[in-house]
């Protein structure tokens, strides 16, 4: 991808001379969903797929962007960002540069392309990837020394702003802050993280694999069904709120207090919490049971996760059903649970190693008979984290 991104910008830009690439990962999420905006738990791990962003500064006030992917081309005044559709790469790329430079410390225009094999849309973050990438790359030309917290913050923001995506933290920071060969147990209220070893890679030596699945389906109407949840979960913590007025939020919510307040709080808005509670109790055992190696135990948990998620949040569907289900019959397969947002996107699945090639073949078979198409399989084989791969300044 270093030597695609300099060759581009010999094509597209003229001259590769003093330019800086940087790559920043997507993820897969372990445990821990639609905890991050209600305050709680997650543990993410990124993947060996990135958004990589090749950037240089220039003379004059002029922003240049070019997609490899849309192969587009875009150019606007560094004061005068154009309106781009909203989730459009334009809209990510541009937005990240216009915050960066109301913030200050952009003097001048840029010349960047951005690229990357992080699938787009199957829930594998290529977005926060993606900001990440370019508010690091910008870091980096401009010598802004950027607060790694505050660019998370930004890049969250940026989602908020010019995606209309209202999410957490969770993509953008393990994004920034993920390790090889960890995976990252986040708070996110504190943002208190720790890298906890992981390493279910082809040469791990407690011979698992990590397996993503993307259901195909494409998320339409994901963002409006994720906002719905996401104003459940706060209608959830106001109706405890109004018996325990020191709640903020759900993370604040005990099981006893939900329990209590059961009878007068609509069914929907119960369950919706239950899942919440549960979820970050998933993820803090979990995490434990990666200390300990035990990974029995941590596929157990992501297969409760998967039936919370199904049954009392409601952003599973039919084809992911469909795919944990036969990853959880399939011999060998530790946990299988869907990941993200849902509504269609990936599932992860924790197999041993030797059984990686039947598990393949009965999801295809299931996901055939029941949905007449094939699914799209990748197999973690290292996980890497944000870094410059060239220093334009050198
Ligand atoms: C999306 C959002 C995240 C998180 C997950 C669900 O990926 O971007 O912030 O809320 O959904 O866990």
């Amino acid at each position: 991808m270093v030597r695609r991104g300099l060759t581009s910008f010999e094509e597209i830009l003229g001259s590769a001379d003093h330019v800086t690439v940087v790559r920043a990962p997507g993820r897969v999420n372990l445990i821990g969903d639609h905890t991050d905006y209600n305050d709680g738990f997650v543990l993410p791990m990124t993947i060996d797929r990135s958004a990589c962003v090749s950037a240089r500064a220039r003379r004059d006030e002029e922003v240049v962007l070019y997609s490899t992917h849309f192969r587009e081309k875009i150019r606007y005044p560094l004061h005068d960002m154009p309106i781009s559709e909203a989730g459009s790469w334009t809209s990510y790329v541009g937005g990240v540069i216009e915050e960066l430079r109301r913030a200050g410390g952009i003097t001048s225009g840029v010349d960047m392309i951005v690229d990357g094999d992080i699938p787009l849309g199957a829930g594998l973050s290529s977005s926060a990837a993606l900001n990440v990438a370019v508010a690091h790359a910008l870091d980096v030309v401009f010598g802004l020394e950027l607060d790694p917290i505050e660019t998370v913050r930004l890049c969250r923001a940026v989602e908020h702003r010019y995606a209309g995506l209202e999410c957490g933290i969770m993509d953008p920071f393990v994004s920034r802050f993920g390790r090889a060969g960890s995976a990252l147990l986040l708070d996110c209220r504190s943002f208190e993280y720790e890298h906890i070893p992981f390493s279910p890679f082809s040469d791990s030596a407690a011979h698992l694999s990590l397996a993503i699945v993307d259901s195909r389906v494409t998320r339409e109407l994901a963002t409006s069904r994720y906002g719905v949840r996401h104003a459940e979960c706060l209608q959830a913590a106001a109706a405890v709120r109004e018996a325990h007025p020191s709640v903020e939020s759900l993370r604040d919510v005990t099981p006893e207090m939900l329990s209590a307040c059961r009878s007068d709080m609509d069914d929907r808005l119960y369950r919706r919490a239950r899942h919440v509670l549960d979820e970050n109790a998933r993820v803090l055992n979990a995490a434990d049971a990666l200390r300990d190696g035990a990974f029995d135990r941590f596929g157990a948990l992501m297969n409760g996760s998967h039936a919370s998620l199904r049954d009392l949040f409601e952003v599973s569907c039919p084809e992911l059903d469909t795919l944990v289900s036969a990853a959880q019959r399939t011999e060998g397969v530790l946990g299988a649970r869907m990941t993200g947002g849902g509504f269609g996107g990936c599932t992860v699945n924790l197999v041993r190693t030797p059984a990686v090639g039947e598990f393949e073949a009965t999801l295809r078979k299931a996901y055939l008979t029941a949905h007449g198409r094939s699914p799209r399989l990748y197999v973690v084989s290292r996980n890497d984290r944000t870094e410059t791969l060239i220093d334009g300044r050198d």
